[in-house]
């Protein structure tokens, strides 16, 4: 059987092997603008090609590779602007496709006989979706663009704050939709729900992801700028 593999992953590492051994790996790669048919390319070298940064790209993989725990010591090495790139990516992929996505097939396999459940369980899918869309645009809208004046300089007040964390909301509010579906929903086709119930289990873990990266990598790499400013001025 296909297990994941766990621990550090370097740059002299074969890219197709790291997919091979962690499939999760092949959203990262999308989400760097990599594509597929690299043949037997390490890691390092398909990054470059891409004009990819190798230690902010291995810092996420190896994140999600160690089941999103914190990280043991602190990425001194990280690119903040490929982090940004790589985050405001990924909500563009939840707003725009996951979500979506999702939305489509729930409604393809909604019971018919079922008209105020339909109603329940849509209402309470849109309001899960506006409150992750809400919370990333607000990550667009505000967070980075307060990093980037951050490295420009421009700004000098200490406001890591404005990132605070509503991530266990969000990740909790899909959990009980989930379980909704599971345990109350009577669904005509078993197969057609558990696709869906496939793609929430997919979506939920891809979300968990998504978070750990922005509290362990990019939190941390935020304080240490500021913390920088401050000691030089
Ligand atoms: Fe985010
Ligand atoms: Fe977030």
């Amino acid at each position: 059987m296909n297990k994941f593999r766990f621990g550090k992953y370097g740059e002299t590492d074969v890219m197709s092997q790291l997919i091979g051994e962690n499939y999760p790996a092949l959203l990262v790669m999308s989400r760097f603008g990599i594509a597929l048919g690299f043949g037997e390319k390490t890691i390092g070298d398909v990054c470059r090609e891409n004009g990819v940064d190798v230690h902010t790209f291995l810092a996420i993989i190896n994140l999600i590779a160690n089941g999103n725990r914190i990280p043991l010591s602190f990425e001194t090495n990280i690119s903040i602007d490929s982090l940004i790139d790589y985050l405001h990516n990924s909500h563009d992929f939840f707003l725009n496709y996951r979500l979506p996505e999702i939305r489509k097939k729930l409604l393809k396999v909604l019971n018919k006989d079922e008209d105020n459940l339909n109603k329940a369980v849509l209402g309470y899918f849109d309001k899960f979706v506006l409150e992750v869309n809400n919370h990333m645009m607000n990550e667009n809208r505000k967070v980075f663009p307060y990093v980037k004046s951050l490295q420009k300089a421009e700004n000098k007040n200490k406001c890591s704050l404005v990132f605070s964390k509503p991530h266990e909301q969000i990740e909790m509010r899909l959990t009980e939709f989930k379980n909704i579906l599971i345990k109350y929903y009577p669904a005509q086709s078993t197969h057609e729900i558990n696709d869906v119930l496939f793609d929430i289990f997919n979506c939920e873990k891809d979300l968990a992801s998504h978070n750990a990266v922005e509290e362990y990598l990019f939190l941390p790499a935020i304080v240490d700028l500021e913390n920088k400013i401050r000691k030089s001025s």
